[in-house]
């Protein structure tokens, strides 16, 4: 290159620098493109290092021709900043926009139930289905019904503050959030006679930390049946029907012995899941009837036997639907629930 052509050498590398610029298609590569017009090793690096072997009057010249190309490229990747940086932003509101009118306007979206209510409802179709009746009781329960009247002794951990969540109501400790739904078990028996053939879905709470896999408020569904001449076959078999209702016929269950202190035996109960390491999943415990919690429910424990279960209900929800954390459940996300 000889000296005579250093001007327009400045005025191809401008010209090369601005269509660059122009065609950068995000701010990310408008950014990795810096050093090319302004290193050492750039156009203009290149002829800066070689202004000093210019005459003086020429160097004068393409000093201030370097000066402006390098402004003008300075600004024009400024704007083209502004611009796409801009253009990114608003693609990305876009994304996460919610036009509610758009849901008015033409095609009105009717609102469904929170996936762990679809649950709830599903399971007291099958298990109406099965001959029985739902049942309800209050979330904000006595001790007696929680945990005195289910045969828990005095000091059984799960009655340690760390699990329960105590209302401040009469004596300390007296009035608390149902652990579990088995206080519902009481309830029942203490107001009909046998046979008794309930479900019942419902809000639960112990002092748990929020992960993908536990909430502090959760759900379960209890089940009771008392009847004369009920086995422990009776709840397998109870409980594997179920399972086929609900999650389909390729399902099998396992029960794992256990310990409650309102059922003897007691079993954990678990559904086949292929996507687990193990192949099972939890789903809750179960066993039959202890005869200290018949006896508390005013049943007879010579004449009639019955069987219990609980597990928990947004778990199945998840399992279902393939949500893989429990949080999700709780997001009130539109975008996440209307999936459902
Ligand atoms: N209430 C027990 C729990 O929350 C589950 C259970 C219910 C176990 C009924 C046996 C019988 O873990």
């Amino acid at each position: 290159m000889s000296d005579e052509r250093v001007i327009d050498e400045i005025a191809a590398a401008r010209t090369a620098a601005l269509a660059a610029i122009a065609d950068a298609g995000s701010s990310g590569a408008l950014a990795g493109m810096e050093p090319r017009f302004f290193g050492k090793t750039s156009d203009f690096g290149r002829i800066r290092s070689r202004l000093g072997q210019l005459d003086a009057e020429l160097r004068k010249d393409a000093g201030r021709a370097l000066h402006e190309a390098r402004g003008e490229v300075e600004s024009a990747l400024e704007a083209r900043r502004a611009e796409l940086e801009t253009a990114e932003r608003r693609a990305r509101l876009e994304a996460e926009r919610l036009d509610l009118t758009e849901v008015v306007a033409d095609r009105p979206l009717r609102g469904h139930y929170h996936l762990v209510s679809q649950a709830h409802r599903r399971l007291e179709d099958v298990f109406v289905g099965m001959g029985f009746t739902v049942a309800e009781g209050p979330e904000v329960e006595t001790e007696w019904f929680n945990f005195k009247a289910l045969n828990f002794a005095d000091d059984h951990p799960a009655r340690d503050m760390q699990d329960t969540i105590y209302v401040d109501l009469g004596e300390p400790g007296s009035t608390l959030l149902r652990t579990h739904t088995s206080p519902v078990q009481m309830r029942t028996m203490l107001a009909q006679d046998p046979p008794i053939y309930v479900v019942c879905p419902g809000r639960t709470f112990r002092r748990d930390t929020a992960d993908a896999t536990h909430m502090p408020v959760f759900h379960q569904i209890e089940g009771l049946v008392v009847d004369r001449g009920i086995t422990f076959a009776d709840l397998a078999g109870t409980l594997d029907e179920f399972v086929k209702a609900f999650f389909g016929a390729e399902r099998t269950t396992r029960l794992r012995p256990s310990y409650f202190p309102f059922t003897e035996p007691s079993a954990e109960f678990d559904i086949s899941d292929p996507t687990t390491r193990s192949g099972w999943l939890e789903l809750g415990g179960c066993g039959m009837v202890h005869p200290n919690v018949l006896a508390a429910g005013g049943i007879d424990p010579e004449e009639w036997t019955g069987f219990a279960f609980g597990f928990g209900t947004d778990r199945m929800g998840k399992i279902f639907h393939g949500v893989d954390d429990l949080r999700a459940l709780w997001t009130n996300d539109v975008r996440f629930l209307r999936q459902f």
